[in-house]
């Protein structure tokens, strides 16, 4: 349908899961995305898939690397028009475990290396009137047990996405936020929980799913795709949840 055609997208977190949907997504409705993460093979995997996606390999905590970003796109395309700060990780640990370097950790990619690239990336989105998609979580507003470091980080990722979208909104720029559920990807494989336990946390978790299923990378992105075009055009301020109905209760 090429809802997005000729924009360009920066989409972090772009080699795996949810990120890599929204850049399939994306490219396919005709945009150019730029994905980036700290390993390389699943990048190129995914730009092996489709000629409008391209990467760049960073860390984006480091405020350098953040940089890099901006010059490519700059160099390459001369405009962005979509950032999709995406990479996230989830800690799962009991608050009586939780050391200031777990806090560090979640909060330096989830709310520092977020906040750092959307203000490096904000020139090239005002230019354009683009839009900002910040992931969230169900559990911003809705908590669990033992997921203190992440839906904390989460719930500051919501409140940006309101104040920068009553502040862009005179610029023409949309800020936005999804707010998954339980979605089927690599970041429930890289908790700190034993084998065990962790396959006792995503039991839980199901149970409480009205749908009574994961959901798919895929249906984060349709969202997202609906937030980041013209369809999207009278949206902003808004955190859409993305969880067969979890965040309902
Ligand atoms: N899956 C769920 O159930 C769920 C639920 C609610 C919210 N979310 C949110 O959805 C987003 C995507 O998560 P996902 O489930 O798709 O997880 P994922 O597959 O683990 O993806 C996370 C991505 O972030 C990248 N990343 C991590 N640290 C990075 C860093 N320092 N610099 C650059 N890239 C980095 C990873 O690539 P590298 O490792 O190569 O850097 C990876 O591609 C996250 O914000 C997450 O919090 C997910």
């Amino acid at each position: 349908m090429d809802l997005l055609k000729d924009k360009v997208a920066v989409v972090t977190g772009g080699g795996s899961g949810i990120g890599r949907a929204i850049a399939e997504l994306y490219a396919k409705e005709g945009a150019y995305v730029v994905i980036v993460g700290r390993r390389e093979a699943p990048l190129k995997e995914t730009a092996a898939g489709d000629k409008k996606i391209s990467y760049v390999v960073g860390d984006i905590t480091k405020s350098d690397n953040v940089a890099n970003v901006v010059n490519y796109v700059k160099e390459k395309f001369g405009r962005l028009d979509i950032l999709v700060n995406n990479a996230g990780w989830c800690p799962v640990q009991p608050i009586k475990e939780v050391t200031l370097a777990d806090y560090d950790k979640a909060f330096d990619l989830d709310v520092r290396a977020l906040v750092d690239m959307t203000i490096q990336c904000l020139p090239l989105i005002v230019k354009s009137k683009g839009n900002i998609i910040n992931l969230s979580t169900v559990g911003a507003t809705h908590r669990a047990p033992n997921l203190s470091m992440y839906v904390g980080a989460k719930a500051a990722v919501e409140n940006f996405t309101r104040c920068w979208a009553l502040e862009l909104a005179a610029d023409g720029v949309r800020v936005n936020a999804i707010a998954p559920g339980a979605i089927r990807t690599d970041i429930w494989n890289v908790t700190n929980l034993s084998d065990e336990d962790a396959k006792k946390h995503e039991e839980g978790i199901a149970a409480t799913i009205p749908f009574g299923r994961f959901g798919s990378p895929t249906e984060v992105a349709n969202v997202a795709l609906f937030l980041a075009s013209e369809m999207g055009s009278y949206v902003s301020g808004a955190i859409y949840a993305v969880d067969g109905g979890q965040g309902a209760a």
